[in-house]
């Protein structure tokens, strides 16, 4: 067997896009034969969910303090799923229409499945169920006679609905994605006054659980990637295993025309524990007031990527460092759900904020990181303190807006917004230690990309998130020479301009 640390910083090596070349992907696509965004468990007992969504009177600000928890009920899990996975508008262009859902996804193509385990709910038959976001219902997959109570979710991925459209890079998007739709989840459980924890479980362990290992069932359609299974008690009870199993899982593309076999690669190689919890996850927050008026549900209802931004409004200070606050441990309950310690740190690149110089900007998550990596950029970087509470630096003053477009594959959004933010991780050491780092790493992404998405939301601003960048390209301006530290995700944050032409419909009839 080849090394794990091998395998995993050789893939993220070769699927860097370059100035002169993008990452191996498909040469042609045929936007017809795109794989189902939907996958249906067959033969399964399906019980549809109640679609009410609850806590419409709670402001987007209140969700900083803790809220009584609800009861599980199928009408408190249907509103919390609606809230994390559920679908939350279709759209139409003439003769085409696409779902959204509560988290956005690369591409649109939403590679994560969600599955709800459900033990001793009234009302609910207990089991193993897969989330069904189309009609938001569930599909009964494995049961036993069950007697301790308790609710997890399981979320998988299926790398193919990725590798279809960005080839041997789809790994990385599978990842990013997980990250936002785990931080999705902390959001609308906070709503619903519960603390759900990530169990400490690896890939294999995951799979075994939601029947991802069954190989017969797989035989014929796309493999689904264990990902990790959350308990939604706080406890870090498993849950339990099944003696029943029933369904076949649908196909999603029935005519591949590639196969990308790395991908397979750095599954594998990256199937290793999540980090241990660091008391550093719960630290207090420096808290930064929210003056939003929107109520949390809607912002997270109405949230939205934007397909272009205005390129001229600024951004007030308070609502930038509301967005900043947010990515700092305990400034968002994603960090009370993340037990890690702060890996990932923002550099921003500044086009438009009340106040501030355009420019280059750091905001490292935790003081040690600070010094580490001031120490690995060039000393012509400043370092100037930029906030009297936040640990915002500003590196260079500098007009960026070229530079941030050139970088994110000479996309508007980056250079259109107010700001851009390049989320930079530290890299090569976690990954030597444990290579499953780097999922963590990519979720960590997500997830931060996720507090700026639904803070920006709530402030009147969108958010877009930007997987296409050119890796090295990156790492040449910032000055960072080796893999200590790597670009994983950018995430641009602006006022958007809305595409006229686009007819949104219901999520759900
Ligand atoms: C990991 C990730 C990478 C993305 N990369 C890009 C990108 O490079 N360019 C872009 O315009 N949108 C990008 N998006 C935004 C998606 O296109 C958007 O989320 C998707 O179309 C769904 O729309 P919604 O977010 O409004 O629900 C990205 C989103 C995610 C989560």
């Amino acid at each position: 067997m080849t090394d794990p640390v091998a395998s995993t910083l050789a893939y993220h090596a070769r699927t860097k896009h370059q100035l002169d070349r993008y990452a191996a992907g498909p040469g042609t696509l045929d936007w017809d034969a795109q794989p189902d965004a939907f996958r249906h468990w067959r033969d399964t007992h399906v019980t549809p969910l109640p679609r009410e969504v609850m806590a419409r009177h709670v402001l987007w600000p209140q969700l900083d303090q803790a809220r009584p928890a609800h009861a599980f009920t199928p009408e408190t899990l249907g509103s919390l799923l609606r809230l994390c996975a559920g679908i939350t508008a279709w759209k139409q262009y003439g003769p085409s229409r696409w779902s959204l859902r509560a988290h956005p996804s690369s591409g649109n193509l939403h590679p994560t499945e969600t599955w709800l385990i459900a033990a001793a709910v009234p009302g609910l038959e207990n089991g193993l169920h897969h989330y069904q976001p189309r009609d938001h219902s569930l599909e009964r997959r494995a049961w036993n006679d069950l007697t301790e109570p308790g609710v997890w979710l399981g979320y998988s991925s299926i790398p193919w609905r990725e590798a279809w459209k960005y080839g041997e890079r789809a790994f990385r998007y599978c990842q990013l994605d997980l990250g936002h739709v785990l931080a999705a989840l902390a959001y609308a459980a906070a709503l619903h006054g519960w603390h759900p924890r990530l169990l400490p479980l690896a890939p294999n362990q995951v799979a075994a659980g939601l029947g991802l290992d069954r190989a017969g069932d797989f035989a014929d359609v796309e493999a689904e990637e264990g990902e990790v299974i959350v308990n939604l008690q706080a406890d870090a009870a498993p849950p339990p295993n099944w003696n029943h199993w029933a369904g076949q899982p649908s196909r999603l593309d029935p005519k591949p025309m590639y196969a990308w076999p790395v991908i397979g690669e750095v599954a594998e190689a990256s199937r290793g524990p999540l980090p241990e919890t660091s008391p550093m996850a719960n630290s207090a927050a420096k808290h930064v007031a929210s003056s939003s008026t929107r109520h949390a549900t809607e912002t997270i209802l109405l949230r939205r990527s934007a397909q272009a931004f205005d390129g001229k409004s600024v951004m007030p200070l308070e609502v930038f460092r509301r967005l900043l606050a947010a990515l700092l441990p305990g400034g968002s309950p994603v960090w009370r759900l993340w037990p890690g310690v702060p890996r990932v740190h923002p550099v921003l690149m500044v086009h438009r904020v009340e106040g501030l110089k355009p420019g280059l900007y750091a905001l490292p998550r935790a003081e040690i990181a600070g010094a580490a990596l001031k120490q690995a950029m060039p000393e012509m970087f400043a370092w100037t303190p930029s906030d009297p509470e936040l640990p915002l630096h500003l590196l260079l003053a500098a007009k960026a807006e070229n530079t941030a477009r050139t970088l994110s594959c000479h996309q508007d959004i980056a250079s259109h917004s107010a700001v851009t933010f390049l989320f930079i991780a530290e890299f090569a050491a976690p990954i030597q230690a444990n290579p499953a780092a780097w999922r963590h790493l990519h979720w960590e992404a997500g997830m931060l990309g996720h507090c700026l998405g639904l803070e920006a939301e709530a402030a009147g601003w969108r958010g877009t998130g930007i997987g296409c960048f050119f890796d090295d390209a990156v790492h040449e301006v910032l000055g960072l020479g080796d893999t200590q530290y790597q670009v994983v995700y950018h995430f641009a944050v602006g006022i958007p301009i809305d595409d006229p032409r686009l007819t949104t419909l219901p999520a759900y009839s």
